[in-house]
């Protein structure tokens, strides 16, 4: 018999700073995940896909545009992703007290991003696709592992591993049962999952992450009720952070940290 999901704090809030702070720099850059941790995100949001040479990169889609063609992540060295450029990934402007240094904003792999800010923030990571990456679960483990990012040191786990897949979170769960997970829904499904439904994700996970516009106060009580946590994406709007927390979820994810900071400390 599986053991049981680890535990999700129920008292905190979860700021997760998705991609980073997003809407201030480049998506899943180190300068994007700097800004979060200065804006006091609880989490720092990763995507993580695999390389044709095996690294582990933080990056959201599984193609890339930006070289001679549009390529697979798995079709990719890490050396070649490192040259695509990431400015066009960005609308607005690169936050002046920062300085313009390529390393900042280029796709980083997962160990540089351990390596940069080590057990000094905690990560929520998304196993992307895994179906494309066979073992991309036992190349997470071993490197959260090698980092010393699977003991809790603050009063919310270091590490929360996310995915769309249930099959890979069942993995994980069998391979390393401390570390909470997260199953997503997709906002294409627009079908809510059902107690049911719930009942069975609360044999492996410790919540559920879902599009923000499908939550609703019977949901939250309907999650709850089968103890599991929710963390709903991707609440950027006042009105929208608001309404969620006064609905309940335990988290949000965020690409403005600092604008959902800035409400709880007002509430
Ligand atoms: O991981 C939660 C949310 O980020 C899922 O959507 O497409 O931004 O990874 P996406
Ligand atoms: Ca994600």
């Amino acid at each position: 018999c599986s053991p049981q999901p680890a535990k999700l704090p129920d008292d905190d809030f979860l700021i997760i700073a998705h991609r980073g702070a997003s809407a201030y720099a480049p998506e899943h850059s180190l300068l994007a995940y700097e800004l979060a941790v200065k804006m006091r995100a609880d989490y720092i949001e990763l995507d993580v896909h695999m390389t044709k040479d095996g690294e582990l990169v933080s990056i959201h889609d599984s193609f890339i545009d930006g070289l001679d063609s549009k390529k697979a992540i798995k079709d990719i060295t890490f050396n070649e992703l490192k040259l695509v450029p990431r400015e066009s990934t960005f609308k607005g402007p690169i936050p002046v007290f920062f300085p313009s240094e390529t390393d900042l904003i280029r796709i980083v792999s997962t160990e540089e991003i351990f390596s940069h800010f080590r057990d000094e923030v905690n990560y929520y990571i998304e196993i992307k696709s895994p179906q494309s990456y066979p073992g991309i679960e036992e190349v997470l483990l071993k490197q959260l592992r090698d980092y010393g990012l699977l003991f809790d040191k603050g009063t919310v786990p270091q590490v929360i591993l996310q995915s769309f897949d249930a099959d890979s979170l069942k993995k994980v769960h069998k391979l390393e049962p401390s570390i909470p997970l997260i199953q997503l829904y997709s906002v294409k499904n627009e079908t809510i999952p059902t107690k049911r439904k719930l009942r069975k994700i609360a044999t492996y996970a410790s919540g559920i992450g879902i599009n923000e516009n499908l939550v609703t106060a019977e949901f939250v009580k309907l999650v709850h009720g089968e103890k599991l946590h929710l963390h709903p994406y991707t609440v950027n709007e006042e009105e929208a952070i608001r309404r969620m927390i006064e609905l309940g979820v335990d988290g949000v994810f965020t690409d403005v940290p600092d604008k959902v900071e800035g409400i709880l400390e007002g509430m």
